[in-house]
């Protein structure tokens, strides 16, 4: 379910027009709707209503302040993987102690600023980082809430780059070592393992690796309570998929009832990661057609957003959706959709039907809420792209597009030269 529909053949955000916004800030950009927003997370929210439970909204998804701030007003947490994601959420109001910290690579000054915040606890990938942890807390005079995160070797059947609970991937700790890793814990002066954590897998289109998953960590938290180490966070992470084509991932309130189920009687308290889930479909790319040629074997459409913009098809071959933003002609054309950019790699869809487009036409990219803005670069200085949230029949800049002096900040000519 999503606020971008047609009315009278013209693209509408909520009630804005698409084309209004194109007209007055100029394309390409990104485009939230902010009933869609709220929409997906109180869907998600409302298919834990059963079990204790904190929803921590992943920012790698989308890193926005204002998109950060709704759910922050719904009652959301974050989950963060770095010291950047840390303060744009702590920029976007919200309280330290609904935070959680993930990542194989944290680095020490990270650390202390998580513990200096006062986040609610530490996701833990491996002993040198529990030992640094330890070292740090002690150092700040604190005690560092932490969470063992597990890699439960459960396949999500997904794309490989977008796995991460499996035995070859470079994230948690396998069952044993994480036990491990608590028992050792447990003689940490400056450390508390209040949690297990998981994450499997993005994109993740049905819940049996979920189950699979949490049951296999459940097993992992009786082992613990039997050796005297008792455990108040399950966090089962992110990955429930979106529709993007012709996917049918399971609804979030199934989603719910199924790991609600797998969890059973428990006094735990669940911890749910989501990203693309909540943002994935609240979020398109608008962008206009430059070009259109006839190339010998395959016809192309040349628009104005590229691969620095949009990332996603040309890292994972993903599919978006490609409409036009006015629906008026009959004919359509089959052709790939490419960007400016001087790689073969840079295309937003190929092979596609559209309908017949020609130079100033604007298309939009749909999907594209998630790891959209938040992956896109300056590649081919070309500055990066402004986001903009509608709400009603109002719409806001909520990152302004870059300027040709924001791509060389920070930049200087030494001395030398
Ligand atoms: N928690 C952890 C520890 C994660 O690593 C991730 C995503 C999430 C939660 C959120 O997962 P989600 O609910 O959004 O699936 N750039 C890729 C996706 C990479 C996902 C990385 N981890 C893409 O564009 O498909």
């Amino acid at each position: 379910m999503h606020h971008f529909h047609y009315r009278d053949n013209h693209m509408f955000c909520e009630d804005v027009p698409v084309s209004d916004i194109a007209e007055n800030t100029g394309t390409p950009f990104y485009l939230y709707s902010h009933a869609t927003l709220s929409h997906h997370f109180v869907t998600f929210q409302k298919a834990f209503e059963g079990v204790p439970h904190l929803i921590c909204f992943s920012v790698k998804s989308n890193s926005n302040l204002a998109v950060l701030r709704l759910f922050c007003d719904l009652g959301s947490g974050l989950d963060i993987v770095s010291g950047g994601e840390l303060f744009r959420g702590l920029q976007a109001g919200m309280p330290p102690d609904r935070i959680v910290y993930s990542g194989v690579g944290k680095r020490e000054d990270e650390i202390e600023y998580a513990l200096q915040s006062g986040i609610l606890m530490f996701n833990i990938e491996s002993f040198q980082e529990l030992e640094l942890i330890n070292r740090c807390a002690a150092r700040l005079n604190k005690k560092a809430s932490i969470a063992l995160r597990v890699n439960p070797d459960v396949d999500p059947g997904t794309h490989p780059y977008i796995s991460t609970g499996l035995r070859q991937n470079k994230f948690g700790l396998d069952m044993k070592s994480a036990a491990e890793a608590c028992r050792l814990a447990a003689d940490f002066s400056h450390v508390e393992v209040v949690g297990i954590s998981c994450h499997i897998g993005s994109q993740v289109t049905e819940v049996a690796p979920f189950v699979d998953a949490l049951h296999r960590i459940k097993e992992l938290i009786m082992t613990l309570e039997a050796s005297g180490i008792s455990i108040s966070y399950l966090n089962i992470g992110g990955g429930l998929g979106i529709t993007y084509d012709r996917e049918s991932p399971p609804h979030p309130n199934e989603y719910g009832r199924a790991i609600s189920d797998a969890l059973g009687e428990s006094s735990l308290t669940l911890i749910l990661e989501p990203g693309r889930v909540i943002v994935g479909n609240a979020g398109i790319l608008v962008t206009k057609v430059l070009y259109t040629k006839k190339g010998k074997s395959k016809d192309f459409v040349i628009v104005d957003a590229a691969m620095n913009d949009l990332v996603r098809p040309s890292f994972y071959e993903a599919y978006h959706a490609v409409e036009p933003v006015v629906r008026d002609k009959k004919e359509t054309i089959n052709a790939d959709i490419v960007g400016p950019i001087c790689e073969s790699g840079d295309f937003l869809a190929k092979d596609r039907n559209i309908q017949y487009v020609e130079a100033g036409d604007l298309l939009v990219v749909m999907s594209a809420g998630a790891y959209g803005f938040t992956m896109s670069s300056n590649y081919n200085s070309r500055p990066r792209i402004p986001e903009i949230m509608v709400k009603e029949d109002k719409f806001h800049i909520v990152r302004a597009r870059e300027s040709h002096e924001d791509l060389i900040k920070g930049e200087s000519i030494p001395p030398f030269l």
